[in-house]
């Protein structure tokens, strides 16, 4: 119904504007063919001013079976409205597609290439850029320029070009990063229509750089823009801290990026993933080993310190993916301070916690309250020095272990297969 009300006002404004073009007195409203006389002819090229060609020819069937099929020539190209000497002045106005589609306009003026524009860098997105100049299909038409699966290749002929990232020193690299991610690789490699494409997040006429706080994508917002396709992540997200205190405005808590990234979001299991196992401790250490973040509000920094001296610090510094990370016991998205009794660190629900079943299954109450973020390192408490060198030397025993009994192992199957070998 929206669709078909925005349609109607569209062709209203379309027929207000032919109609006042055929009453004007002196003025007569070319019909196409008018146009063509010339414009059919596929060799008509115009050299520009330092040989830059560009061919005249308009495929007037092409024309035809776009969206804007009804509207003649000069309804577009207004200032040639009523003129009868042909050829006509060399300079035709730019085209405004604004006449037409005025919300559409607002938006994109608003937007950082609207802005650009205004400020005359040239090379910053206007409609036909995005769209087309004569062949403009619907936006559900696969063969659209801005059909959903086509966008990043859209986006991407000036924010994947490099030559236009020479020009703009210190704008990310999106497109590239983009196809490499998750919501990338399943649009451009697998066609899933309904992973992420640039448009779902950045909007597609109201775009904005990232310091401009009139931008859908600005920090307190994040979490809605993803939320739209990850529902239930956003719906534990929003019942954590993280989520809780962005709600209240503040800034520093973590959004969805903070942990995901922006452009290079990709499944957790995925080595290169910044929520990979081995990758969580320094993805949350960005903000817990940062006095100015998490000093704000009272939260100790230390509690990174003593995770990395801890025993469970050393295994996965030495790897380990099976070695309890932030998350084993702090959960991810509904992470929720101890003194909050549906909080997995609540001391009712430690021994849960701690006795899940790839960790210490059947954990004793007196087990869950060891205090996993004290330092192993205290100079004067030589009981655990001694366990500390002990679990060292289990850890570098067990590695070198392994090291041993894979080299021994590749020698005999090397020596097994120059036997066969040799008895073929
Ligand atoms: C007698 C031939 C002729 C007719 C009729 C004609 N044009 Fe053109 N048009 C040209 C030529 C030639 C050019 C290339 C510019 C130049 O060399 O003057 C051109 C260029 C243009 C341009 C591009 C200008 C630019 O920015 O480079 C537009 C737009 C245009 N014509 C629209 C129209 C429309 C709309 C009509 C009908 C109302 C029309 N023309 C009728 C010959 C014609
Ligand atoms: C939906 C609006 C629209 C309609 C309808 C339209 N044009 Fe255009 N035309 C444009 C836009 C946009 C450009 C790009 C230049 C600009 O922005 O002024 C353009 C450019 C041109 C050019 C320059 C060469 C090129 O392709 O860039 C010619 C010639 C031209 N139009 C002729 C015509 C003729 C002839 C018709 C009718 C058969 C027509 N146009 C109908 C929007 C339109
Ligand atoms: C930076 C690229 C870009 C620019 C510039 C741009 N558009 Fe779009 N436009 C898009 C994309 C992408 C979509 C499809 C959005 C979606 O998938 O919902 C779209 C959709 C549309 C639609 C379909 C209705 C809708 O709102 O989804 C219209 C009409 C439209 N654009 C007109 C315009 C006009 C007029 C201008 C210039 C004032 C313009 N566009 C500038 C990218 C652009
Ligand atoms: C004279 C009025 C007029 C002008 C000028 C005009 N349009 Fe349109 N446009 C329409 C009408 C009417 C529709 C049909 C509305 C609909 O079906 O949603 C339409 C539809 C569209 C659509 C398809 C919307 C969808 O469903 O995806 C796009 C995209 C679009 N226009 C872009 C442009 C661009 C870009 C320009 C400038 C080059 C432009 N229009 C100039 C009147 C105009
Ligand atoms: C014709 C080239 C062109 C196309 C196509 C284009 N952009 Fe841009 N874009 C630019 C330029 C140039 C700027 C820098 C504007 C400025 O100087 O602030 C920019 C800026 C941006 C910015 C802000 C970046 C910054 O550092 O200020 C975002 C976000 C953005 N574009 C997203 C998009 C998306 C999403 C699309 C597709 C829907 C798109 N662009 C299509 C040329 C383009
Ligand atoms: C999953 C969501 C998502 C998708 C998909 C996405 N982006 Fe972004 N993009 C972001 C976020 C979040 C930021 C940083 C916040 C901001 O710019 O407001 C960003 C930043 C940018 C910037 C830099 C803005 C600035 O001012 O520094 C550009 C340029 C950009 N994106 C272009 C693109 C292009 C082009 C595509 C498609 C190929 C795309 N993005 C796809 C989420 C996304
Ligand atoms: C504090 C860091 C953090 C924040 C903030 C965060 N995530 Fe996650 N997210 C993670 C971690 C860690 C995992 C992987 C857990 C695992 O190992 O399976 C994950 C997993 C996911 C998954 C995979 C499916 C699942 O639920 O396990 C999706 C989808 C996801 N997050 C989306 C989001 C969205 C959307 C937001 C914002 C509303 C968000 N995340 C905020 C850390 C975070
Ligand atoms: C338009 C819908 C859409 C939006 C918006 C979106 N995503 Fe996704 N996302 C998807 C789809 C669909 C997949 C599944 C892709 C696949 O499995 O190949 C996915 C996959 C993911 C995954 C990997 C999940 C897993 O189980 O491996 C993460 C993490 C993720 N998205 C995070 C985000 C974040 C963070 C944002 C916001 C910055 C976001 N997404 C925005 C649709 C979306
Ligand atoms: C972008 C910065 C940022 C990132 C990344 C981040 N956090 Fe936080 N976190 C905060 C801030 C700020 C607070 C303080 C909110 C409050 O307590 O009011 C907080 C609060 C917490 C709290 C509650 C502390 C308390 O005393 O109430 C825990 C637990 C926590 N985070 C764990 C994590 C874990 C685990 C990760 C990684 C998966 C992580 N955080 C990633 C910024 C971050
Ligand atoms: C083996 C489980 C475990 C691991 C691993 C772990 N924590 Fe904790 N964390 C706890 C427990 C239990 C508490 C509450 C008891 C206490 O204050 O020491 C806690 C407390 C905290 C607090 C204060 C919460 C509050 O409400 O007072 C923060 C912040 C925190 N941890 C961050 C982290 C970060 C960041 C990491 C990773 C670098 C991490 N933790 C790793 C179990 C763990």
């Amino acid at each position: 119904m929206v669709k078909a009300g925005i349609a109607l006002k569209q062709w209203a404004i379309a027929a207000v504007a032919m109609v006042f073009l055929w009453v004007s007195p002196g003025v007569r409203a070319q019909s196409n063919e008018d146009c063509m006389v010339c414009h059919s002819d596929n060799t008509l090229v115009r050299e520009y001013e330092g040989g830059r060609k560009v061919s005249m020819f308009v495929d007037e069937s092409a024309l035809g079976s776009s969206v804007h099929a009804p509207l003649g020539c000069v309804d577009c190209h207004q200032d040639l409205a009523g003129v009868a000497d042909f050829p006509h002045a060399e300079e035709v106005a730019d085209v405004g597609c604004g006449t037409c589609h005025e919300d559409l306009r607002e938006l994109h003026e608003r937007s950082v290439h609207g802005i650009a524009l205004k400020k005359g860098e040239t090379e910053a997105a206007r409609c036909r850029d995005c769209h087309g100049t004569h062949y403009i299909l619907p936006k559900s038409d696969p063969r659209s320029s801005v059909f959903h699966l086509k966008q990043p290749a859209t986006c991407g002929a000036c924010h994947g070009d490099s030559g236009f990232l020479q020009r703009h020193p210190g704008m990310p690299r999106a497109a590239q990063s983009y196809a490499e991610s998750i919501h990338g690789k399943a649009v451009l490699k697998y066609g899933m229509n309904i992973a992420a494409v640039c448009s779902d997040c950045h909007g597609a006429h109201d775009i904005h750089a990232r310091d401009d706080a009139d931008g859908p994508l600005t920090r307190p917002h994040v979490a809605a823009v993803c939320g739209k396709c990850h529902p239930s992540a956003l719906g534990s997200y929003r019942s954590g801290i993280h989520g809780v205190v962005s709600t209240e405005g503040k800034t520093e808590p973590a959004v969805c990026t903070d942990c995901h990234g922006e452009h290079t979001i990709r499944a957790p299991t995925d080595p290169s993933s910044s929520v990979y196992v081995t990758r969580i401790v320094e993805t949350c250490s960005t903000c817990h080993a940062d006095k100015e973040i998490v000093g704000k509000f009272g939260v100790s920094v230390q509690r990174v310190e003593t995770y990395r001296e801890s025993f469970h610090g050393l295994g996965t510094k030495y790897g380990s993916t099976v070695v309890a990370n932030c998350v084993s016991c702090h959960q991810y998205h509904d992470i929720k301070p101890a003194s909050d009794p549906s909080s997995s660190i609540h001391p009712q629900n430690l021994q849960d916690t701690c006795g899940q079943p790839r960790c210490h299954m059947g954990a004793t109450e007196r087990f869950a309250k060891s205090d996993v973020h004290s330092s192993i390192t205290k100079p004067d408490d030589w009981v655990l020095q001694l366990v500390r060198a002990v679990y060292i030397l289990i850890i570098g025993g067990t590695l070198g272990g392994m090291i041993i009994h894979n080299a021994i192992d590749y020698a005999g199957r090397r020596r097994h297969k120059r036997n066969t070998h040799a008895d073929a």
